[in-house]
Order: structure tokens, then C-alpha cells, then sequence
């Protein structure tokens, strides 16, 4: 397997943490694209295996449900060799009360080298990187920020297409809970694309796009904001449904599910206005009937199951970044 990082990222400060993407550079993001193309490589082999960061030891904590997002990160530090520890709220002393800071700095004293953080409060990820010596990815916080999962789709557009530049990127559904969304809007900005936001009012309110920045050369100035999602999606290249965050809304912003679903879910019918290449996307889990057709979901332009995939090289890709011992003199095979 071809060895991670370009010369010039070596050269580059060590990062320690991955909160949210807007503190990663265009060339930084290209560069944990490539080395997940490295990384992908092990997933084509018999023994899904390497012993990259063998002797490291990583925990997820998770404090809010996962299917995906957990057992990728679980997976994919298994197949670099790394011991895992897996704490949920159920059967954890969070359960007794204990904080989210306390369970952290309890693993970190047993050797913890890094901590896979997944919250319902926005901002902990970012309050466990401050105070602790461990690293940090977050996992997805609140409404706040979801990097890994915008990294993988970065990946997986950047893959069908072989660049990100200048592609009609369409995100549809509930922008104003999503942490996939404000994510997606750092990477997608930075990487050049053009990102359209699609949704009913109450779910990307007028000043959403202002409210995220406040200079004129912001990369969000590019971000337009379409409540018609047919006009939305004339020409997308990538159509991006998102779940419903209903557990996050407050009651008022919908009339009903159906009223939703009539105005907003992706359909074949809907689709044929879009590029004839056109990707669709989801991060999942679904609500099919709702924000997404269930033709649409499993049918020839859907690359729900790529992102997953993708999911296990972009996350090889940043453990190896994070907590690889390449700095110590130790060698590292492949
Ligand atoms: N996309 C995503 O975060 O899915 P999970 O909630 O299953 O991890």
C-alpha cells in the first residue's frame, strides 16, 4: 500500500484533533482524500489488516445513538490494529450521573490515546479537546458539526467524479438541525463547489446563510439558499437528502410528515431535471418515504452504501493522521 501524506503535509504542524472542518485548509482536505485512497486499499484485501497503529489504544464514547458512524470508527481501528474501547450512556457510569468530561479523563488515564466523541450537547467535543491531552474526533455534536461524515462524502463525490470544483452540490431537508449540513458547507465551500441549501423556510431561515459568517470573503458567500426543490435540483451534479433531525426540532416547524414529504422528497420524478450523472446522497439513517423515495435510496444513482464504505477509509485515513507513531522514530508498515 502506497504510504500516506504528501512530503509537504508531513512538513505541516502535527493536527491533534478534528472538530469540524472549518479549520482545515483545501490542500489539507486533498490530502486526507488521497490518503484515504491509500487506506482503501486494505479493504480490497483477503485480511483486512495492517499493523499501522498497532500498540495504540482508541475509545469511542458515544452519548447519542449510531449505527454507522460507531462501528466504522470500530472497524476501521481494528483493521490498523488499534485496541478499542466502546462506551455508550447505556451500561457506562453515565448512566449514575457521571459527566462526559469525568468518563473522558477516566479513560484517558488508562492510556487512552484518542477519543471518538459523539454528543447531543454542540461544543463538547470541542470543551473535551481544550482540556484534555488525548485527541479528539467528533463524531457528530448537537446540530453543530459532523467533520467525518463530510469527509467521506467529500471523498465519495470527489471519487465519482475525479474533482469537487464547480459541481451543483444540492443539500435538501432539514439544514437548520444538521450537523452533516454545516459541515458539508465548510468542506464543500472550501473545495470549490457550487452548494445550493433546499428546504422550507422554517428549516432555512432567510438569514441562515448570513448568520453563518461575517467577512466578505467567507467561502459561504458562494452558498445560495432555494426553497423550490425543483428548481433546486435543474442541473445538480449531487443531490444530498437529509434525515429529519425530529428529535432535535422543537414542535411548529412542519404542518405533518406527509405535507413534508409531498413538497421535499426526493423522487425519481424529481430527479430528471438533474445532471444525467447525477449522484444521490444520504448519510443515513433513512426515512424512505419522507425526505428520500425508496426507488431513489436503492435505485442506479444512489451512493448511500459508497459513503458507508468510504466512511472506513476516510476514518482509517485520520486515526493514521492523529496517532500514528510517525514522529517518534518508530517504523510503520503497511
Ligand atoms: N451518518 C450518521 O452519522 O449515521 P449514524 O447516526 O448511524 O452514525
Amino acid at each position: 500500500m502506497k504510504k500516506p501524506n504528501s512530503p509537504q503535509e508531513q512538513a505541516a504542524p502535527k493536527r491533534c484533533h478534528v472538530l469540524d472542518l472549518d479549520d482545515f485548509s483545501e490542500g489539507e482536505i486533498q490530502s486526507v482524500l488521497s490518503d484515504a485512497s491509500a487506506m482503501s486499499e486494505i479493504l480490497d484485501r483477503d485480511i483486512k489488516k495492517a499493523p499501522t497503529l498497532r500498540g495504540k489504544s482508541i475509545a469511542t464514547m458515544f452519548m447519542e445513538p449510531s449505527t454507522r458512524t460507531r462501528s466504522s470508527f470500530e472497524q476501521a481501528a481494528k483493521m490498523l490494529s488499534a485496541d478499542v474501547i466502546s462506551i455508550g450512556v447505556s451500561g457506562s457510569s453515565s448512566e449514575k450521573g457521571e459527566s462526559t468530561y469525568n468518563t473522558a479523563l477516566t479513560l484517558q488515564a488508562m492510556g487512552i490515546d484518542l477519543i471518538v466523541v459523539r454528543h447531543p450537547l454542540s461544543g463538547t467535543p470541542n470543551f473535551l479537546a481544550k482540556y484534555l491531552n488525548a485527541s479528539i474526533i467528533n463524531a457528530g455534536d448537537g446540530s453543530h458539526a459532523h467533520p467525518t461524515q463530510a469527509l467521506l462524502d467529500l471523498y465519495t463525490i470527489n471519487s465519482k467524479f475525479g474533482r469537487i470544483r464547480d459541481l451543483r452540490v444540492v443539500i435538501v431537508g432539514d439544514i437548520l438541525y444538521s450537523r452533516v449540513a454545516r459541515s458539508n458547507l465548510w468542506g464543500l465551500t472550501k473545495m470549490g463547489a457550487q452548494v445550493v441549501l433546499c428546504g422550507p423556510r422554517t428549516l432555512i431561515p432567510d438569514d441562515f446563510v448570513a448568520n453563518q459568517h461575517c467577512l466578505d470573503n467567507h467561502p459561504f458567500k458562494t452558498v445560495t439558499v432555494e426553497h423550490s426543490i425543483d428548481r433546486a435540483i435543474e442541473g445538480a451534479d449531487v443531490v444530498m437528502a437529509l434525515r429529519l433531525q425530529l428529535e432535535r426540532q422543537s414542535a411548529g416547524h412542519l404542518p405533518s410528515l406527509k405535507e413534508y414529504s409531498q413538497m421535499y422528497c426526493v423522487t425519481s420524478e424529481r430527479l430528471l431535471v438533474a445532471n444525467p450523472d447525477a449522484l444521490v446522497m444520504h448519510p443515513g439513517p433513512l426515512n424512505e418515504g419522507v425526505e428520500i423515495d425508496p426507488e431513489v435510496a436503492h435505485g442506479t444513482k444512489s451512493v448511500i452504501e459508497d459513503q458507508v464504505t468510504n466512511g472506513l477509509a476516510i476514518r482509517m485515513a485520520l486515526l493514521y493522521r492523529l496517532i500514528a507513531p510517525t514522529e517518534s522514530g518508530v517504523s510503520v508498515s503497511f
